[in-house]
């Protein structure tokens, strides 16, 4: 299990310590999620702060591109050596063409549904992806409740993940919790991407022990 912490809930006014805070508390990776005020009802992030908070960690970012086009802003995000760079399927024109751009620059590829659409929309994409991302909570804030009909999105993706003859990664972003991390691993996810619950945690070690399954939820 992969934990991927979200910085939209980390405190805005010391992103550089948070980053450090969630590295030493044992997170894998770092989430960023870019809007534009458009397709999601908020803006959040600019490609400047990816590499002024690489400095602050080792771990590995990735990009959640929450915007209403994102072939718009590929070049800029991907020149900042993120790792993977999340796209929103209905966002895309052409999802190969977007997908061959990201590779292009280096970047794996993620593809995110929302919460309210169809997993047959991306199924023949998947042995193009590198990692799919089902929402489980609507593009913009942090702190929202997890939608729980994403378990059984999930046990369908994870079906269809198998007939692939190639590695691809099922994460679950949005409402993850201490109390909900079992249901969804054991659903089949992958990656967690979490932000409330780390951020807002008092003892975010502990969290993050739980989330990742070294310790069973209390
Ligand atoms: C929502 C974002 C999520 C969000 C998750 O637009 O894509 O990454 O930050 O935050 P929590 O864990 O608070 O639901
Ligand atoms: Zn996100």
């Amino acid at each position: 299990m992969r934990l991927s912490a979200s910085l939209l809930a980390a405190d805005p006014s010391a992103l550089g310590a948070e980053v450090h805070r969630a590295q030493s508390a044992g997170v894998d990776r770092f989430h960023v999620d870019v809007m534009d005020g458009r397709y999601a009802p908020n803006l959040a992030l600019t490609p400047r702060l990816i590499p002024a908070l690489q400095r602050h960690t080792s771990r590995p970012f990735d990009i959640h591109l929450e915007v209403e086009s994102p072939d718009a802003m590929l070049r800029a995000f991907a020149c900042t050596g993120v790792e993977t760079i999340i796209v929103h399927l209905d966002t895309l024109r052409e999802p190969l063409s977007t997908f061959r751009e990201i590779r292009s620059r280096h970047a794996a590829v993620g593809l995110a549904l929302n919460r309210t659409q169809d997993l047959e929309a991306a199924r023949d994409l998947l042995a193009e992806i590198d990692l799919l991302v089902l929402m489980a909570v609507d593009p913009g804030f942090g702190g929202q409740s997890l939608d729980s009909g994403v378990y059984t999105k999930l046990a369908a993706a994870r079906r269809l993940r198998d007939q692939l003859s190639r590695s691809l990664e099922i994460a679950i972003d949005g409402g993850v919790t201490t109390d909900n991390a079992g249901e969804i691993v054991a659903a089949g996810a992958d990656q967690l991407i979490t932000g409330t619950a780390l951020f807002a945690a008092p003892d975010m070690r502990s969290v993050v022990e739980t989330l990742k399954g070294t310790r069973r939820p209390a």
